[in-house]
């Protein structure tokens, strides 16, 4: 065996050079030292770090160099990619936890303020206040009926007991709708009132019959503070054998109590209704002053213009001509009646002075009302 050639053995590269050596293990450590971010560490570890780099080329020349040379352009290059190494770690590590630091920040999250609310609007306060009273004699077994809004004359006005040339079937409180001919009577209208639907339960049912009907109902008025042409009423019927006034008296009572408090009360006045036999007005015991305005000159009550009293709706005794035109027996079952207007209970249950603002549609009106079910 002969001994290596050493004169075609080069003993030094330019690339293995102590100094070139240094200038690379430096220019490696500014740059990693110059990354601002993850991104721009990798790409330096690329650079400085990588198959192609300065440091990664002269290590391939090591191979090359006679034994001496090689030991200590090896010890060289291995301390400087060492230092490198070492020196991308701590710059990586420093990056990723000023990484977190920042994450941490910019992602907190305040868990005690509100959630983003979808604002969910409100009920309309009728609705609400139309299924308390339906609440209210459902718990005493009524039955909610419903009936159409566009209505056969017969049930509206003739089973009513309204001839027909009662006053209420004139144009000014009734839309008729049009008929086939620009003239000729149709014999349909938008009811009136919520009677009619008294009429179809009847015909629905046997006796007995308890039913409560809340609706819509049309009259001619024009739209003003107290007037509206489209309102709501709601009717309540009840048929069996051997019901009298006072019935209907306790019942109206229940009524208000509930809806109003344990200290309200009804009074019945003298009235007509051609469909009840005797006919009252209902009043009940004014809301806003409890009914002290009346005994008391120094207490003016707005509400009741210390009447101490505020009229509610209809009511009587279902006529017998009512009953046969629905085909009960009057000699074997009585009953009453009555109905008053959702509106104008909202009014003065919760103070609202114009009744445009039921029907405006605006939710600054209906929020303060909530969501009550
Ligand atoms: N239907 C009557 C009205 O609209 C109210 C009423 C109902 C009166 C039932 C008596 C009995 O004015």
């Amino acid at each position: 065996m002969s001994a290596p050639n050493k004169s075609y053995d080069p003993v030094e590269v330019e690339a293995l050079k102590p100094e070139e050596i240094e200038r690379m293990r430096d220019e490696a450590l500014a740059a990693f030292a110059a990354a601002a971010d993850l991104e721009a560490l990798r790409e330096a570890k690329a650079a400085h770090m990588g198959d192609r780099s300065p440091l990664a080329l002269a290590n391939r020349e090591i191979g090359a160099l006679p034994p001496q040379a090689k030991a200590d352009a090896g010890k060289r290059v291995g301390m400087a990619r060492g230092a490198v190494n070492k020196a991308l770690g701590a710059r990586q590590a420093e990056l990723e936890a000023e990484r977190d630091a920042r994450v941490l920040v910019e992602e907190a999250v305040d868990v005690t303020l509100p959630y983003d609310r979808v604002p969910a609007g409100a009920r309309h306060p009728l609705t609400t206040l139309s299924e308390r009273i339906e609440d209210v004699f459902v718990a005493m077994g009524y039955e909610v009926a419903e009936g159409p809004e566009v209505e056969a004359e017969w049930f509206n006005f003739d089973a009513l007991n309204i001839a027909p040339d009662h006053p209420a079937r004139t144009m000014q409180d009734t839309f008729f709708v049009r008929g086939a001919t620009k003239d000729a009577e149709s014999g349909v209208v938008l009811r009136t009132h919520t009677s009619p639907v008294q009429i179809r339960s009847l015909l629905d049912r046997e006796p007995p019959v308890y039913v409560i009907c809340p609706g819509r109902v049309y009259r001619t008025d024009e739209l003003d503070a107290t007037h509206t042409p489209v309102f709501h009423q709601v009717e309540l019927l009840a048929i069996d054998e051997g019901l009298t006034m006072a019935d209907l008296k306790g019942t109206l009572d229940h009524m208000v109590r509930v809806l109003f408090g344990e200290d309200m009360r009804t009074r019945l006045r003298p009235s007509y209704f051609p469909f009840t036999e005797p006919s009252a007005e209902m009043d009940m015991v004014c809301f806003a002053c409890r009914g002290e305005s009346a005994d008391d000159p120094d207490r003016p009550c707005r509400t009741c213009s210390s009447e101490g009293w505020i009229e509610l709706g209809g009511c009587g005794m279902v006529n017998p001509r009512v009953l046969t035109a629905a085909g009960i027996d009057p000699e074997k079952y009585s009953g009453f009646a009555f109905g008053f207007g959702i509106e104008r209970m909202l009014m003065f249950r919760h103070n609202v002075e114009d009744m445009r603002d039921m029907v405006e549609g605006d939710v600054r009106f209906t929020r303060p009302f909530g969501m009550e079910i």
